[in-house]
């Protein structure tokens, strides 16, 4: 079976109705960076920080999977499919994807303000416990955070998905601007052989550096072209 890696970024979420960050109306015009996604933010001001992820967290628990997120998980019954995404929602999960590598983190999880990446803190949140609150503690005793990471943060799962991306046959990237390093640095892994697709309906001016094939659609219409052009 042919190894495909799928990078994904907040385009492919935005037909669930989840906002982007850099589009004109996305998240980081109405919030500072800085105040909310950093661990110096975090530290300055805690609750600002668990409210922010609490809202994401509730939206999260209103939308679905859209047609696109499906699209990737079909592609599971001819392919050997590993998604490497920056999207820390869970839709790829429940639109059945099984090879999921989070880098940014997962909002439905929370972890340790000590020990953020100790397996032992990270706890699961449901729809009966949405909320952190200040005050919840992880079970080393330190105030519960979001399993988020955050600028200034490492991103323990680049390793990982490096090494998923140096084996792919083909590397499909799918609704991200590629501003956000180590992830954007992952193409640099895909094997000179394999081609690289890029989903997105804007122009990406990374396009004449990169070997990329442009497929300027939205996620679902452009999921639906890759699958014609891979099943020929
Ligand atoms: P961006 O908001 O930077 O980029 C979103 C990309 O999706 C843009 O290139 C859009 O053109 C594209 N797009 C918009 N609608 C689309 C659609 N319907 N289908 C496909 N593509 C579409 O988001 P990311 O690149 O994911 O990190 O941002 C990377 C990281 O920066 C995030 O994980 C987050 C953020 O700060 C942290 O918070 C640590």
């Amino acid at each position: 079976m042919k190894k495909i890696v799928i990078l994904t970024g907040a385009g492919m979420s935005a037909e669930s109705g989840i906002s982007t960050f850099r589009d004109s109306g996305g998240l980081w015009e109405q919030h500072r960076v800085e105040d909310v996604a950093t661990i110096e933010g975090y530290i300055r001001n805690p609750k600002l920080v668990l409210d922010f992820y609490n809202q994401r967290r509730r939206q999260l628990l209103t939308v679905k999977p859209c047609r696109g997120h499906e699209l990737v998980a079909e592609l599971e019954k001819n392919f050997d499919v590993t998604v490497v995404t920056q999207n820390v929602d869970d839709l790829h999960e429940r639109a059945g994807s099984t090879k999921v590598i989070h880098l940014h983190g997962e909002l439905m999880k929370a972890t340790s303000s000590n020990n953020p990446n100790d397996p032992r803190q990270i706890v699961t949140l449901d729809a009966d416990h949405v909320d952190i609150h200040i005050g919840d503690k992880a079970a080393d005793g330190s105030q519960l955070r979001p399993f988020i990471v955050w600028f200034g943060e490492a991103v323990p799962e680049i390793e990982r998905a490096a090494e998923e991306t140096s084996k792919a046959d083909v590397f499909v990237v799918i609704g991200t601007s590629l501003n956000v390093y180590p992830a954007a640095g992952l193409i640099q892994f895909a094997p000179p052989e394999a081609p690289i697709y890029l989903i997105d309906p804007k122009d990406v001016p990374w396009n004449s550096v990169h070997r990329f094939r442009h497929i300027k659609k939205g996620a679902t219409e452009g999921m639906e072209e890759l699958i014609t052009l891979l099943n020929p």
